[in-house]
């Protein structure tokens, strides 16, 4: 059998994460061209090896897999623009955050104008791409997730949630949401130990042990709200409720933002009013979800490949 030849690869894109997503193709020994807005922060990479394209459309000629770390939708597509012409038969992956609709936007796009789309979602930080730390989302089609696998395990681990190009950006932001509000936690709690001279650093390691205690617990969360069985959690609203109101109060009494546990005060007061009081935190599920579940794309129960 024959080995399989690198395909060359495009890099629209060159800011924190394109810049380490285009180093680490060049670290594989993939022929690299990069563009960006901005053509000084081309050359790291060109002194490195990489090819600097003068335009997105010269980029996007120069390979069959286009892999676009841009902002944003509105970035994508002021960079794609002016490239429609050079798309036919190439394979574009989108990897800019988005919300599920705006991705299936620029899918349909990108496929009027004669390419194969992959959406992305980069679920690592910049010092983590090409790592075992970091690992993206892809939705679209499965027939590029395929093909350009290699490639795309070069950037992190790689998971196919299936054909609807929105599918990676609701799983994307599902899981930013989950962190985003641990890491603004984590900000109160600094500001409410600074207000006892306390220095950030010295709450981070216990955070860090904590975080890692609760992310073993999301199992057991996930089981009750998604079979709705409240009754044996170990952790009460109403055992939470105390501890939240408690952290609230402190926090206010020494002058410290509370907007960042008031709604989840707010959420825990509502389950007990309504009588629920002793069934698991995880039954705040019931007051947060939607009625009419879909959303609008396809139904997805997890990675599929
Ligand atoms: N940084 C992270 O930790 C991280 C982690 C996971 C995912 N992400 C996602 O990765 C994507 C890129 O993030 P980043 O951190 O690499 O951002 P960044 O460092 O701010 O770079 C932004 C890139 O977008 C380009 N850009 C912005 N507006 C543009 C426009 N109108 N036309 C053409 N190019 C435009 C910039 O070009 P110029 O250089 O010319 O400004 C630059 O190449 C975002 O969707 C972000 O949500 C970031």
């Amino acid at each position: 059998m024959s080995e399989r030849t690198k395909p060359s690869v495009t890099v629209l894109g060159l800011g924190r994460m394109g810049a380490a997503i285009a180093g680490a193709f060049l670290g594989t020994g993939h022929r690299v061209t990069v563009w960006n807005r901005t053509a000084a922060k081309a050359e790291p990479l060109v002194a490195r090896g990489a090819l600097g394209a003068a335009t997105a459309a010269e980029a996007v000629t120069a390979a069959p897999l286009v892999i676009v770390p841009l902002l944003g939708p509105g970035a994508v597509r002021q960079a794609l623009g002016p490239a429609a012409a050079a798309l036919p038969g190439k394979t574009v992956v989108n990897l800019a955050n988005s919300t599920p609709d705006e991705a299936r936007e620029i899918a349909a796009w990108v496929a009027e104008h004669g390419a194969d789309y992959l959406d992305g979602a980069m679920m690592a930080l910049p010092q983590t791409v090409a790592t075992p730390d970091g690992f993206f989302l892809y939705s679209g089609s499965r027939e590029a997730f395929t093909s350009f696998r290699p490639e795309l395990e070069v950037m992190s681990p790689a998971h196919y949630f299936g054909t609807d190009p929105g599918a990676a950006e609701i799983h994307d932001l599902a899981v930013l949401g989950t962190g985003y509000a641990a890491l603004a936690g984590f900000l109160h709690s600094a500001a409410l130990l600074d207000s006892v001279g306390t220095p950030p650093e010295v709450l981070a390691p216990l955070a860090a042990q904590w975080l890692n205690g609760m992310a073993a617990f999301l199992p057991e969360l996930a089981r009750e709200a998604g079979s709705g069985a409240y009754a044996e959690g170990v952790s009460t609203v109403d055992l939470n409720r105390v501890a939240v109101g408690n952290l609230v109060r402190l926090s206010a009494a020494g002058g410290v933002a509370t907007d960042v546990h008031d709604p989840l005060k707010a959420l825990l007061d509502r389950r007990a009013a309504d009588g629920h009081g002793q069934d698991s935190f995880s039954s705040v599920f019931e007051l947060l979800r939607a009625r009419n579940t879909q959303g609008g794309g396809t139904r997805v129960r997890g990675p599929v490949g």
